[in-house]
């Protein structure tokens, strides 16, 4: 059995009973209500306590500097380009080690290299910086703070790279234009206080997956959404009117006007809703093979970016996972084998798994081509199921997420020897740069 779009059922998420009102408020449901908002109140008095106990505030600069014993390569220029992705990390890496652990209130969060630029003595970086300061800090003392940590740095730290003292700039920038900084860029997870999220290290598992609590934490994920019948896929979003996801979800209604998208962790109180003003089959799908499962859809209007709202990253078509490289599925998709679509987002770490051994006579025995990507794990367990189509496989590379995988098909969910199988994204980056121009 292959995964198949929703059938034309009426969602499955809980209906309000209506006609049940009248008798709502009697004596024991009142004194429920009572306890469950007082157990709220409190909850979120002890959430607004915890923050200002804490009272740190977060403080965000934009250094720039000169590396002097570095080449520039013409692949700086292109953010998801290997050499970009690799000397970032190293930077970053760098910027950990000369800001962590220093003493006082001051505490490093993070860096995040913007961008690497040609120079007459090698590159420049520019680089956003974040730290965390007593609120009753002030941005131009921290700067003298942390210019004093990296020249301090450089006198008596191992650094891997030699940085220009004379050229380096700090400049403090607030909130929005931080905001604005990584918004325009692709793949990456904040938190409403514009904090970066982090990577999940715990083993989760969409069957055997776990709820996804935070709005934000797959800002790309979006629900695909026919009219009178509720949710049909998963998509993704990749541009502000941009949504990738899998031809098969289109298999019974192609019409955009029969189609809506919305953002958010649950399907009944979407954050953002759109209508679908267009679609785009891959012109080469075969039903019968599941060869080139890919489609667009593209908004009637666009959608702004937020911190709960956001494109993932298309991933560069030379990208190469090495097997058992971890990546994570999310969706709205059923947890049981023909299970009901479920109301909140989840989320599950899966591993890539080899064509060669996915191709093996015990698993698909040959019906896995170029332009598909397998990911699971050889004993079953954890795997996308059944309305998570279209959605997508994403890859986290230095805190920046990329769209691998789109979820296409397997024989049932979670079985042994039958992970779920992927359409390869960087497989079809020209046929979607063809179509959209991104
Ligand atoms: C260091 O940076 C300064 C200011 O940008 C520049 O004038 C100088 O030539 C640089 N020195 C080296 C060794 O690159």
């Amino acid at each position: 059995m292959m995964y198949e779009p929703l059938e034309f059922s009426e969602a499955d998420y809980p209906q309000v009973e209506y006609q049940r009102r009248e008798q709502f408020w009697d004596p024991i449901r009142l004194a429920i209500f009572t306890l469950v908002i007082a157990a709220i109140i409190g909850i979120a008095i002890g959430i607004v306590t915890h923050f200002v106990v804490e009272d740190d505030k977060s403080f965000y600069y934009l250094a720039s500097f000169q590396v002097t014993n570095i080449k520039y390569n013409e692949n700086y220029g292109m953010r998801t380009s290997k050499e970009f992705t690799q000397r970032s990390l190293q930077i970053e890496r760098m910027m950990s080690r000369i800001f962590q652990r220093s003493s006082g209130p001051l505490r490093f969060i993070k860096s995040h290299v913007i961008k690497i630029s040609p120079d007459a003595n090698g590159v420049t970086i520019l680089t956003v910086l974040m730290f965390r300061y007593p609120s009753t800090g002030n941005a131009e003392r921290i700067k003298t703070k942390i210019e004093n940590i990296l020249y301090q740095s450089l006198k008596t730290k191992q650094l891997p790279f030699t940085i220009n003292k004379s050229s380096f700039t700090l400049t403090s920038i607030d909130n929005k234009k931080m905001r604005n900084l990584l918004n325009n860029r692709c793949g990456i997870r904040m938190t409403p206080s514009n904090m970066p999220l982090p990577a999940f290290t715990s083993t989760e598992r969409i069957i055997q997956g776990r709820e996804t609590s935070v709005e934000g934490e797959w800002p790309w994920q979006a629900s695909l959404q026919l009219k009178g019948a509720g949710h049909q896929c998963g998509a993704s979003l990749i541009s502000n009117t941009w949504l990738l996801t899998a031809a098969h979800c289109f298999r019974r209604n192609k019409d955009p006007s029969q189609w809506i998208v919305t953002f958010g962790t649950t399907i009944t109180s979407p954050i953002v809703r759109r209508s679908v003003g267009r679609i785009i089959l891959h012109e080469n799908y075969r039903r019968e093979t599941n060869e080139n499962d890919i489609a667009l859809a593209q908004l009637t209007t666009r959608v702004e970016f937020s911190n709960v709202v956001q494109r993932v990253c298309l991933p560069d078509s030379s990208i190469k996972l090495p097997p058992k490289t971890s990546v994570f599925v999310t969706g709205f998709g059923s947890i049981v084998d023909d299970g009901p679509t479920q109301n909140n987002l989840r989320q599950a770490r899966v591993e890539t798994i080899s064509t060669d051994v996915c191709n093996r006579k015990d698993v698909y025995d040959g019906l896995i081509t170029s332009g598909m990507l397998c990911a699971g794990f050889m004993e079953g367990k954890v795997d996308a199921c059944k309305g998570d189509s279209g959605g997508p496989l994403v890859y986290d590379n230095r805190d920046i997420w990329y769209i691998v995988g789109i979820v296409s098909w397997g024989q049932s969910c979670a079985l042994p020897k039958k992970p779920g199988v992927y359409t390869k994204v960087s497989q079809y980056r020209g046929w979607i740069a063809s179509k959209t121009g991104i």
